[in-house]
């Protein structure tokens, strides 16, 4: 459901289009320290910059995906295992919770899907490197959703045993970065710990708003922040949120968010409830 795409993926579907790396900056991540472009991966680093490593990859095996979710076809991929590309370039995973670790795919438009590290290490997940159907020449194919081409380079996430229908499981295409955060922490900031009867809105908000919009600054990119410097409960009305979450160009013509449309009113109000909440609690 990512823009006109249908209702499930819109966590996995997105074309990227600025060349601006996201930058979780709840991720610990070890870049800052040198203006020195090191390819070499430190090894307690949480976070692999993946153009840099490209030449450094394993050889790719074709692997073949039955039900691909962004292409709606079975599809084949020159793929190398995650776990692989883990194991050589974020080593510092198997020192951590992989129940308490979110791995955290950081898209070039700054959409941040994450997942549970131990979900994705349970399935046979690929970085996947090029599109064996490619015409000679070009490693990808971008397809079309409406007038728009999807960019799928540099990097794809598939899954050789997750079916497309299970919108747990993330695909990330136009893929450039992979980090490591510890879920709680990073969450931290965002849990409504004085008042219960946010929580659901907040675990509302997490699984449906936060992969593109931050709050306190934690979050995606695609969309704008929420709630700092000031929430968007203080500038626009309740129900006009509620109106533009479910369809968003009879707001803004060619508007870059996707209709969200599975969400009943009730879920809509606790995502706002939590939203208001979070008004009262800025960084
Ligand atoms: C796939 C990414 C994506 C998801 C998921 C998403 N949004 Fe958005 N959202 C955007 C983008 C991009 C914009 C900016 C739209 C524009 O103006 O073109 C936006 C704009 C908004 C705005 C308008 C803010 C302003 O002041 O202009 C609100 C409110 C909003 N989103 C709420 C939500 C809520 C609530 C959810 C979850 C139910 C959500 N969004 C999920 C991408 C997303």
């Amino acid at each position: 459901m990512l823009k006109p795409l249908c209702g499930l993926l819109f966590l996995a579907v997105l074309g990227c289009n600025t060349s601006q790396k996201s930058n979780n900056e709840t991720v610990a991540d070890s870049t800052a320290v040198d203006s020195v472009a090191s390819t070499v991966p430190k090894k307690d680093s949480l976070s692999v910059y993946l153009p840099d490593i490209k030449a450094s990859l394993p050889e790719a095996q074709t692997v073949e995906v039955k039900d691909d979710p962004v292409f709606f076809k079975a599809k084949s991929y020159k793929a190398i295992p995650l776990l692989t590309v883990l194991d050589q370039f974020l080593p510092a995973y198997k020192s951590l919770d992989i129940k308490q670790t979110q791995i955290v795919f950081e898209c070039e438009d700054g959409y941040n899907p994450s997942m549970v590290l131990e979900k994705v290490l349970s399935k046979k997940a690929y970085l996947a490197l090029s599109d064996v159907d490619a015409p000679k020449g070009q490693d990808w194919i971008n397809p079309k959703k409406g007038d728009h081409e999807m960019k799928i380079a540099p990097f794809y996430i598939v899954y050789t045993d997750v079916p497309a229908k299970d919108v747990t499981f993330k695909w990330p295409y136009n893929l450039v970065k992979i980090s490591l955060s510890a879920t709680s922490e990073e969450l931290a900031v965002l849990f409504p710990k004085d008042d219960d009867t946010q929580v659901k809105g907040f675990e509302l908000f997490k699984v449906n708003c936060l992969t593109c919009h931050s709050l306190n600054k934690v979050g995606g990119k695609m969309g704008p922040e929420l709630n700092y410097p000031k929430s968007v409960t203080e500038y626009w009305q309740v129900d006009q949120i509620k109106h533009f979450v479910k369809a968003p160009t009879s707001f803004r013509n060619e508007c870059k968010m996707p209709a969200i449309t599975h969400l009943t009113d009730k879920e809509l109000d606790e995502i706002v409830s939590y939203l208001k909440y979070m008004s009262k609690h800025k960084v």
